[in-house]
Formats: C-alpha cells, structure tokens, sequence
C-alpha cells in the first residue's frame, strides 16, 4: 500500500523532511509586510528627526552651563526633574526647575527674553532662579542660551526662529 509514503506525495518537502504548504498569495502577503516595514521605518525616523533628535551643533556654552545651571537644570538641560519639565513647585512649596531642551517652556521666549532672565533673575517672588550678572559676560550668557537651544529638536528650532526672526545669531 502506498499509503504512508510521504515520497509519493507531491506537497514539497524540505531537506529536514518538513512538508511545507505553499499559499498562493504568500508572495504577495511577503511584499505587502516589507513595505508595511520600510514605511513604517521612514514614520518612525521623521518623527525622532522633527520631534526628538537634539540639533546639538553647539557645545561652546557646555562648560559654562555646567558650571552655573547644570545643579537645577540637569546636566543635560532635562530640567530638576523628569516628570516636570515645564517645572513648577512641590507641594512643600519649593521650586522645580523647568527642562531647558525644548520640553519645557524656553523655547516660547526669544533670546533677548531668555537673555534678561538669566541675565537679571526671575522676576517671580522668591525663585531660586537668580540674576547671573556678576557671574557671566553677555557673551557668556549667549553661549549658554546657544548651548541649551541646541538640545532643542528641530521642528521646535524652526517655530523658535519663525516666531523671533531677530535673533542673535553666530
Ligand atoms: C538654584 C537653582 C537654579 C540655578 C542654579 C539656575 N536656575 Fe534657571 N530656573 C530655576 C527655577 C526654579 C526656574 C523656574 C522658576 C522661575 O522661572 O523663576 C528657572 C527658570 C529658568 C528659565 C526660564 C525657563 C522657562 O521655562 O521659561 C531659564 C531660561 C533659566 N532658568 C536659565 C538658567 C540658566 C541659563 C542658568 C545658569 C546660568 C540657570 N537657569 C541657573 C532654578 C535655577
């Protein structure tokens, strides 16, 4: 009897013995998955390059910003804590300081803005956000403006320059 004879059967078989079942529409269930795959790689990569990836041209300001904002704003401008990047208070009262690289709200001051704020303090009561005047040199302070913004991604970079097209600029 032939019966058992899986030679005899004319479903292909592998070199391991394993009979494989070829769907017709496989080919094209294969292309179809491998386009979803590629464009789904180009999604992913546009939206790191507009919305995540740093500009990070720029580290000049890095030893000055380590020197005097790094304690509160965290070594890498992500702010005194992750959760608040926009900063605000605890509930004791004490202040948070905001991220600087684009998750907080820098990016909605021009610089001279950002310029007078560090330059003089804040002008919110009691903020440990001090005037660095006697710390830094004009020059000094924009390296540290130029140091935090160049954290900030792309996209945020472009509204930043359309809405205060006179910034200083290197
Ligand atoms: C002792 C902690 C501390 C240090 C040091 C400090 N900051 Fe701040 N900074 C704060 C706090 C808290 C705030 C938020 C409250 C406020 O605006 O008054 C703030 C606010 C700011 C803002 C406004 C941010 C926004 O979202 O509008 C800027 C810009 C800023 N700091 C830049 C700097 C720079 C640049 C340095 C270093 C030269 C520096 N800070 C050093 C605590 C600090």
């Amino acid at each position: 009897m032939a019966k058992k004879k899986g030679n005899t059967s004319n479903k292909k078989e592998n070199s391991q013995g394993i009979t494989k079942k070829s769907h017709p529409l496989k080919p094209l269930i294969t292309i179809g998955f491998l386009t979803l795959g590629v464009g789904f790689y180009f999604v992913i990569k546009a939206i790191y390059t507009l919305y995540i990836m740093p500009i990070d041209d720029d580290k000049s300001g890095w030893p000055l910003y380590q020197k005097y904002c790094a304690s509160c704003h965290g070594l890498s401008a992500e702010g005194q804590d992750i959760r608040q990047p926009k900063g605000g208070t605890y509930p004791d009262g004490s202040f948070i300081a905001p991220a600087l690289n684009g998750l907080g709200n820098s990016w909605l001051s021009s610089d001279e803005q950002l310029f007078i704020k560090i330059k003089k303090g804040s002008t919110i009561p009691n903020s440990p956000m001090m005037g660095f005047e006697e710390q830094l040199t004009d020059e000094g302070i924009y390296l540290v403006i130029g140091f935090f913004k160049s954290k900030w991604p792309a996209l945020t970079r472009q509204i930043h320059e359309n809405r205060f097209p006179n910034i200083q600029k290197e």
